[in-house]
């Protein structure tokens, strides 16, 4: 079934993938089950976007601390047209851990503007962000067709169909490549660069280094929206897990680790305790003070990017900062 181009019926220019649907439940019992039995405990950041974990980092968005998707909007807004007029004739846009896909309207619009018309490919684990996303999408834009992916990156990178020949755009916003450690980012880069064909472009959000005090501020806001959107991960187990994870008795710790130039993201038990997670037959204890890690922010500094680009065959082409230098966005080109 192909989507209809300029139907007055939004629902026919949407197909939506659902890849996350096959396994999801075992592979989300397997990895927690890995994850606590771990010593140091540790659990996995693409499990924070269920339903309500989606639109509580839509909350973190709004909140003053967190610096990140206001500095790229500004960017966004201010070069989108000199982002997409470096790929003449895109007719697809594909967009890995789209979300709301707010920031990417910036995108569309000019790619709009410049072609007509748009193929957009968003990809999200989470089903409900992404089927939110296109709904509101298709409303706003009446020339534009969407085949959403609801997957992981990897599962979604392996099942994208082979594309015409038109050049494509891909963009991985928010920083979300920070939430990789190096290797994996590495291996990612080269997932995507498979999918691409020389002259395709990849639009890469990236944070950078700065202060600890910002940095830190940025993952644990005053408001307490990061640590509900954190504890949130345990109320999913609870949840679906059949668990008993006392959500009051984990404090969120955000540490810069400028060494290892990361914002390291911890849920720290309050008090010694005993979680049982009924349906994985598991008993996991605490001490007071026991750490489970659960995600990794790395910040970067512009020569990191470009390096990363040269090492997965794409050719960093130019660089844009918000006024005040905190974020880049960073073209590259397919280079082989
Ligand atoms: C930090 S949010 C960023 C959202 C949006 N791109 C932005 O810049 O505001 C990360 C997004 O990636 C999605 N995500 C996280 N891990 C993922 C994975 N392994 N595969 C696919 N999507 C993932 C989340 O559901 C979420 O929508």
């Amino acid at each position: 079934m192909a989507t209809q181009p300029n139907s007055p019926d939004p629902r026919s220019r949407l197909i939506i993938h659902d890849l996350a649907q096959r396994n999801g439940h075992a592979d989300f019992a397997r990895d927690i089950r890995r994850g606590l039995t771990s010593d140091p405990k540790h659990l996995f950041p693409k499990y924070l976007y269920d339903e309500l974990g989606s639109r509580l980092f839509e909350a973190i968005c709004q909140v003053d601390e967190y610096y990140l998707t206001r500095a790229e909007d500004e960017i966004l807004t201010n070069h989108a047209d000199e982002i997409v007029a470096s790929t003449p004739n895109c007719k697809t846009l594909i967009e890995l851990g789209s979300g709301s896909a707010e920031k990417t309207r910036k995108i569309i619009e000019a790619l709009i503007r410049l072609r007509g018309e748009l193929l957009f490919v968003p990809v999200d684990i989470s089903a409900s962000a992404l089927e939110e996303s296109s709904h509101a999408l298709l409303d706003s834009y009446s020339s534009l067709r969407i085949d959403a992916y609801a997957a992981d990156y990897f599962q979604a990178l392996e099942a994208l169909p082979a594309r015409d020949e038109s050049p494509a755009l891909v963009l991985f916003l928010g920083s979300n490549i920070g939430n990789f450690e190096q290797n994996e980012a590495i291996d990612f880069l080269r997932a995507i660069r498979r999918l691409l064909r020389k002259g395709d472009a990849l639009l890469l959000g990236a944070d950078l280094k700065k202060d600890r005090a910002t940095l830190e501020a940025a993952y644990n806001d005053s408001l307490g929206v990061t640590r509900s959107f954190i504890v949130n991960e345990l109320e999913h187990i609870n949840r679906e897990l059949d668990a008993n994870f006392d959500l009051w008795a984990f404090g969120l710790r955000s540490v810069y680790n400028e060494s290892l130039g990361r914002v390291e993201v911890y849920l720290e038990s309050l008090r010694p305790q005993s979680v049982v997670i009924g349906r994985l037959d598991l008993t996991t204890d605490f001490k007071a003070g026991e750490r489970i890690h659960i995600e990794n922010a790395y910040k970067f500094d512009p020569e990191d990017l470009r390096k990363i680009g040269e090492q997965t065959g794409f050719q960093l082409e130019r660089t844009w900062l918000d006024r005040r230098g905190r974020f880049s966005s960073n073209l590259f080109r397919v280079s082989e």
